[in-house]
């Protein structure tokens, strides 16, 4: 796929056929995006890829916390937002709740919905991003991390494969570790959903919006 087309195109899927991607698949999208840069090329990021009997019961083990009433607790800080960025994340769940056909009473079904997120979108593979925790203090890290995202994301389009880049899968520390192995010494940062892309799911055919150009960017001539 051409690169602005795929910059483009890429969105964040949050329903998926059960088809399996082909494990030679996903090796080939991990190969293209470990090309990612990084601060002094310290290439800070572990992967785990967790499909099958593994990535089900990351899901269980998810949803049975969540609905223990178990405070989610990521090991990345993420802020209650405010101001506008409170509104953005507002308009984003108002956008998929309607397609949905979420009210905005129904506390089932966006509790239902909620547990869609921690379940990884029933996707059938997961990518689970982690560096070690003597990087804790390194904001390049986590940018470095963030580059890492989204060049898996674009590359994936590639191979007809869509993604849902989610906090949520990892928000429970300790299933993530009980299903990958992943050791205490290590911080676990995101989570990738990806799999082949179900565009008769409702929530599928959101696409977001971007502020233009000229409230975001200052020429400084
Ligand atoms: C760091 C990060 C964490 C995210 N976590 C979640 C999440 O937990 N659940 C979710 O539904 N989407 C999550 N998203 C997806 C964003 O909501 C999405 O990228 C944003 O709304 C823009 O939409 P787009 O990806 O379709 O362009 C996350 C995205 C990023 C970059």
């Amino acid at each position: 796929m051409e690169l602005v087309e795929a910059i483009r195109l890429r969105k964040s899927v949050r329903g998926y056929k059960v088809t399996p991607v082909p494990e030679a698949i996903l090796s080939e999208v991990l190969d293209i995006a470990l090309m990612s840069p990084s601060g002094m090329n310290t290439q800070p990021w572990e992967i785990s890829v967790v499909t099958g009997e593994a990535l089900e019961k990351l899901r269980k083990g998810n949803v049975e916390l969540l609905r223990a009433g178990i405070e989610p607790h990521p090991e990345i800080a993420r802020p209650s937002f405010e101001g506008v960025y409170r509104q953005r994340q507002v308009d984003l769940a108002v956008s998929i709740f309607k397609l949905m056909g979420i009210e905005r009473e129904d506390k089932e079904k966006r509790a239902e919905w909620m547990e869609r997120g921690f379940r990884i979108f029933d996707a059938p593979a997961a990518i689970i991003i982690s560096m070690d925790s003597s990087l804790d203090k390194s904001s390049l890290s986590f940018m470095d991390i963030g580059a890492l995202m989204q060049t898996i994301c674009l590359a994936a389009l590639n191979y007809g494969l869509a993604t849902c880049i989610e906090d949520q899968g990892v928000m429970y520390p300790e299933v993530v570790r009980r299903v990958t192995g992943i050791p205490e010494t290590k911080r676990i940062i995101i989570c990738i959903a990806i799999g082949y892309p179900d565009w008769d799911f409702p929530a599928n055919s959101l696409k977001s919006t971007r502020l233009p150009l000229e409230n975001v960017v200052t020429w400084c001539r």
